[in-house]
């Protein structure tokens, strides 16, 4: 078995600067085209080294660009016994490093390969506790050169932006990154700029990073993501950027990384479904102060997790399958989360709206009560499955017009709670509009076709905010 690195066509049109249709067109015409090492008939994976062999030999070999020639040498160095994920961790902790003291790295970088070496860990580490453990230094001299001569080119958060978007490239079905569009509607529904930010399953940091944007004066942008490397390389990422995050490894629900830290914002695209989510461990915690989240419920705990980290005052803003809206086994909880004004809006998202979703998803806003609040008598529900190209200004209207106490329109209305309080109930936004209530034959969707009301003169009491 070959212990090479190995490329895709898609690797090999890169390297030799062509289409992928040529590289097809030179395995079918030339005999002596390397034979596939691994992957699959639609998608053969090659040694990497008999390919540039066969490039250079056929004068194919095209300088490639630096950013490809760094890509390829981190794929060497993981050649051997070494994971990629470990090499990417070093890549982003030397950027790091790189950035934070470019005179001393820079010189080992250019030091002989004994000396390089030899100090190349300790300085590393010096700035950054992100390396891999255990490291071996020397392996990786050739790519802290590579590394230093690409951040030349592109600078240090250009030059990790580029190796993270090649290495979820080659890991896609690994890693779920939340759509940019639902992403800025989540955030949207926070109407004053949050200090603190907390993403609980934060991946990589789709959440994190656009609030940085969008925020510019957040003081903290906080993350836990259960994948360690993916961790790291949302760690590296947010810290080139100047971002002010701390991103943690673990388990959000297990071990909190943030216990006892507020924020004005949680906003988070969980787990959906997680029958692991540590029912058993958990039964007794704090965080359940709406009432322990059933087994099959995952979802119920991420919510209330996040409504025990908000701020009083602050907002939650999470994405939930439809089924959390109406499943018996959630009815207790949702009911308390009615009762105690906790429960602000849920707003289903037209389907697609998230890929490799089957069904729509809905966004689920709420709010943790400040000591004081009355609490809310009704809740915004809003269906968007109508509005697949304006359904980010849609929401957005009817989230600051049921903030006002103004008039709801078409896709939107507001439900009183008491009128929610029943055997079931039932939150799926699309059972509470009346032009998208089916016939009533039956009797079926009678509850359903709650007329949208005028909102009483202070509607909707408390105000959802998030503090700055
Ligand atoms: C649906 S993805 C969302 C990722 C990211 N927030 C985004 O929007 O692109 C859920 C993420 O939660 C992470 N995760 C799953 N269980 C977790 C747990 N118990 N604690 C922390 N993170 C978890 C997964 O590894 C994954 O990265």
């Amino acid at each position: 078995m070959s212990n090479d690195a190995t490329v895709t066509a898609a690797d090999i049109a890169r390297l030799a600067g062509v289409g992928r249709a040529a590289v097809s067109n030179w395995r079918r015409r030339h005999d002596d085209f390397p034979l596939p090492v691994g992957g699959t008939a639609t998608s053969p994976t090659f040694s990497l080294g008999q390919i540039e062999l066969w490039l250079r030999d056929q004068g194919k070999l095209a300088d490639p660009p630096m950013r490809e020639r760094v890509w390829q040498t981190l794929r060497q160095v993981a050649a051997g016994d070494v994971e990629l994920s470990e090499v990417m961790s070093f890549a982003g902790a030397f950027l790091l490093a790189l950035h934070a003291d470019p005179d001393r790295l820079r010189d080992l970088a250019d030091a002989p390969d004994d000396r390089a070496g030899a100090e190349l860990a300790d300085a590393v580490r010096a700035h950054t506790d992100l390396l891999p453990d255990p490291f071996d230094a020397p392996a990786h001299v050739p790519l802290a050169r590579a590394l230093t001569g690409l951040a030349d080119e592109l600078g240090t958060a250009d030059a990790f932006e580029f190796l993270r978007t090649r290495y979820l490239e080659h890991h896609s079905r690994r890693v779920y990154i939340t759509p940019e569009p639902v992403v800025r509607l989540m955030l949207d529904f926070c109407t004053e700029p949050p200090g603190t930010v907390l993403d609980p399953a934060c991946g990589t940091g789709a959440f994190l990073t656009v609030a940085q944007d969008v925020y510019k004066d957040v003081r903290a942008l906080l993350g836990q993501e259960i994948d360690e490397t993916t961790a790291r390389m949302t760690a590296v990422q947010l810290a080139l950027r100047g971002a002010p995050a701390e991103v943690r490894p673990g388990d959000s629900l297990r071990d909190d990384a943030f216990a006892g830290r507020d924020a004005d914002l949680v906003v988070t695209n969980p787990p959906f479904n997680d029958r692991n989510w540590g029912y058993e461990e958990l039964t007794g915690d704090p965080r359940w102060e709406y009432g322990l989240p059933p087994r099959m419920e995952s979802e119920l705990a991420w919510l209330q997790h996040g409504l025990a980290h908000a701020a009083p005052g602050g907002l939650v803003v999470v994405l939930i399958p439809p089924a959390v809206a109406n499943r018996r086994s959630g009815r207790r909880i949702r009911a308390e989360l009615l009762r105690r004004g906790a429960l602000r809006a849920v707003v289903g998202l037209p389907a697609g709206a998230v890929p490799n979703m089957a069904v729509a998803v809905s966004v689920w806003v709420l709010r943790r009560p400040a000591p004081g609040d009355q609490p809310a008598d009704d809740v915004l529900m809003a269906d968007m499955s109508g509005e697949p190209d304006t359904y980010h200004k849609v929401a957005v209207d009817a989230w600051r017009r049921y903030l006002d106490g103004r008039p709801q329109r078409g896709a939107a209305t507001v439900v009183r709670i008491i009128d929610l309080l029943d055997d079931e109930v039932d939150l799926n936004p699309a059972r509470h509009l009346p032009q998208r209530a089916a016939p009533a034959a039956g009797g079926g969707f009678a509850r359903g076709a709650i007329a949208s009301r005028p909102p009483p003169p202070n509607c909707p009491g408390p105000s959802p905010r998030c503090r700055s």
